[in-house]
């Protein structure tokens, strides 16, 4: 091996060894999302539209869970105060559709991809999305979560 091909299989190996980085990099961010691991899969609707989710005392736990086989979709719970103890939003993001999380700390749903910032009510609160996130009815029977698609 001459000196030209060295040097070539070096750079080679020197761009190969940093492309995972690169990739990770330039990866959007994610936010884990606690979701419920013993909850059974959602059950069939009851008559009144309203499905049961997971216990209360579980979600107030975790303060936030995510439930990603809810009505062909995403559902977030956030535990909250009251007069309204939990809130249900559909959590996709109305810019271009990343998974957005609760901070309890600001009080508002972040997107992890471009900064836009909603209420937890789901009003857009710093863009660049322009649309609220729709929410869901909630209620709460027996000490568990029901949610209305
Ligand atoms: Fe949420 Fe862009 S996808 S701000």
């Amino acid at each position: 091996m001459n000196r030209r091909e060295f040097i070539g299989w070096v750079g080679v190996g020197s761009l190969a060894s940093s492309l995972p980085l690169a990739i990770a990099a330039c990866s959007p961010q994610t936010t884990k999302i606690p979701t419920p691991e013993s909850r059974k899969p959602i059950a069939t609707p009851r008559p009144d539209g309203f499905q049961p989710i997971i216990q209360l005392a579980d979600l107030e736990n975790m303060g936030q869970v995510l439930v990603e086989d809810f009505a062909g979709g995403q559902l977030l719970l956030i535990s909250a105060a009251a007069p309204n103890p939990v809130q249900a939003i559909n959590p996709i993001c109305t810019h271009a559709g990343c998974t957005v999380a609760w901070q309890k700390d600001s009080g508002l749903l972040a997107c992890p991809c471009h900064g836009a910032k909603f209420s937890r009510q789901g009003t857009v609160e710093a863009g660049p999305a322009d649309r609220p996130l729709p929410t869901y009815p909630v209620k709460i029977e027996a000490g568990v979560v029901l949610v209305k698609a």
